[in-house]
């Protein structure tokens, strides 16, 4: 039986529509996600990989944040962040605290400060999927003010746990709150970066925050914060 004209012209139109949807989703980067449907021993990786891989008292952490109300942050957050990615590195990334993005998806370093991080990641070799991202709170301070004494106690057992739990290789500290936090001392983020601490027992290396570059995205910033990522890689690697 053959089409009427008008069936044709529609099948045509669907072709069409289906085939400019593809293009939109091979822009989209989610191409792979068609193509790994294949088999079922391999699953489309439509959740990173590490997420299903994360360790049930990983997971018992982050479920606990996000119904954690042990501090003021708890009533003006919209969500709490407790942090996410692979370990297939074992480097931890830790910043401040949630900002604005954050906030509302729930995600760690979403926003613009996220996007030059991930670059920083990228110039060293590795992936999201490589590492962790946390932050010393884990609820937006109102504003983005820098989290206060109390709050940064009362969030501390959570970032605890996780170092605990993934035993990375090496810790990153983002900027000087969390640089301060993690090495317990007064000193700035100045006098911190370009070397590796010591935090009970792992390399730890401090660098400036990517909020911090995006903000004063000088030369010689931009400069240290590379030479601190070498000394991560380095660090890393075991030389
Ligand atoms: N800045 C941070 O310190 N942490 C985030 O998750 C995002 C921005
Ligand atoms: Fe709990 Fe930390 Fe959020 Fe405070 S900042 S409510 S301690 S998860």
């Amino acid at each position: 039986m053959t089409a009427k004209p008008h069936q044709r012209e529609r099948a045509v139109e669907f072709v069409r529509d289906l085939r400019r949807y593809l293009e939109q989703l091979r822009e989209d980067g989610t191409e792979y996600l068609l193509i790994a449907r294949g088999k079922d021993s391999d699953p489309a990786p439509a959740v990173p990989r590490s997420a299903a891989a994360r360790p049930p008292p990983l997971r018992q952490v982050e479920e606990a944040v996000r119904r954690c109300r042990r501090c003021r942050l708890a009533g003006t957050r919209k969500q709490s962040v407790p942090g996410e990615g692979g370990m297939r590195k074992s480097v931890m990334f830790v910043g401040e605290g949630p900002g604005e993005q954050e906030d509302l998806s729930g995600r760690p370093f979403v926003g613009r400060a996220g996007k030059l991080l991930d670059k920083m990641i990228a110039a060293i070799g590795l992936s999201r999927d490589d590492v962790y991202i946390t932050n010393i709170v884990k609820c937006r301070p109102p504003g983005n003010r820098d989290p206060k004494p109390d709050e940064v106690v009362a969030c501390w057992p959570y970032l605890e746990k996780q170092i605990a739990v993934l035993s990375p290789k090496v810790l990153v500290a983002l900027g000087s709150p969390a640089a301060k936090t993690l090495l317990d001392t007064d000193e700035g983020i100045s006098r911190l970066r370009g070397k590796v601490h010591d935090f009970e027992g792992t390399p730890l290396i401090a660098t400036y925050h990517p909020a911090f570059l995006l903000r004063a995205y000088t030369v010689e910033n931009r400069t240290k914060a590379w030479e601190d990522m070498k000394l991560v890689r380095k660090t890393l690697d075991g030389k």
